[in-house]
């Protein structure tokens, strides 16, 4: 695969923002920096402080740069929606993180089709500013502009969505969210940590990459890391003998469970009041059907 000749950014041009579109911002960031202390992992909510991303409304780019730059050399590109995935590989090699510039509706607040500012930005920022999963991110970007002689795109994708968008990490006070996916997501934020139903396996690489994923609805099975040097260990190895096997081998449906697979509880949570995770569980379908945060 030769480096795209064009890169697919925009300017973000943030000056033309609405006070409609910034006030989107603040809204969805507002519900979820409320949510998410004790269910995001330290990583993230570091970022998150570090990133000043509540400045009043959607960041600008260039000033947020400066603060990412400093801590991990990456930086935050515009691009005008979904990029081919040679152009968003050679990005990520590159340290530069593509995100929308659009933000959804002010009466979709949990509806998206594709990716905007929001989801690509406070979901995935503040993970780039860890210096362990900044240098991940990088490696899964080579390995992508590798992969294409491989014809194992398919495969590296599942690992992207499985860890970088809804990947979970297990540390002694219980699991922890670092998945932009899901930290961008008031439904999965409790659905993901809080509900009995999804599965919550062990991270194992091959296992992991033999896994499809869901695009349309809540991830029936979440992978949890032991941590992000485990995540970026499982990356720096050649892949070549890898993706022989996955070439030979079968899928493993969303949803199945394996006799040897680890498995992970959800999180037990006392909700103000004594509501214990199973009533939980019907309060989502309710948090969700309320379009107010
Ligand atoms: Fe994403």
């Amino acid at each position: 695969m030769t480096a795209p000749t064009h890169d697919w950014t925009i300017d973000q041009d943030w000056s033309a923002y609405t006070d409609a579109e910034h006030q989107v911002w603040t809204t969805l960031y507002d519900r979820q920096a409320r949510l998410l202390p004790g269910r995001a992992c330290d990583a993230f909510l570091d970022g998150l402080d570090k990133l000043n991303l509540h400045q009043g409304g959607i960041p600008d780019f260039a000033r947020l740069n400066e603060d990412l730059g400093q801590l991990t050399g990456w930086s935050i590109v515009a691009v005008p929606g979904l990029v081919p995935d040679a152009v968003f590989f050679d990005h990520l090699a590159h340290r530069r993180f593509p995100a929308g510039r659009f933000i959804r509706e002010a009466h979709q607040l949990d509806y998206l089709q594709e990716p905007d500012v929001f989801h690509d930005v406070f979901g995935h920022a503040p993970m780039l500013a860890e210096p362990v999963f900044a240098d991940y991110m990088q490696a899964y970007g080579e390995g992508g502009l590798r992969a294409g002689r491989f014809a194992q795109l398919h495969h590296l994708a599942r690992l992207y969505w499985h860890t970088v968008e809804f990947g979970l990490l297990e540390t002694p006070a219980g699991l922890r969210i670092y998945g932009a996916g899901i930290v961008s997501s008031k439904k999965e934020t409790l659905f993901s940590l809080e509900d009995p139903a999804p599965h919550r396996l062990g991270f194992n690489l091959e296992r992991l990459m033999r896994t499809p994923y869901r695009i349309d609805d809540l991830q029936p099975t979440y992978f949890v890391i032991p941590s992000l040097d485990a995540l970026l260990g499982a990356t720096l190895q050649d892949f070549a003998p890898l993706y022989d096997r996955l070439a030979d081998s079968t899928d493993i449906p969303i949803g199945v469970v394996l006799a040897d697979d680890p498995k992970f509880a959800a999180n037990r949570r006392e909700l103000d009041g004594g509501e214990s995770t199973s009533e939980l569980s019907s309060r989502i379908l309710t948090i969700e059907e309320d379009s107010n945060p």
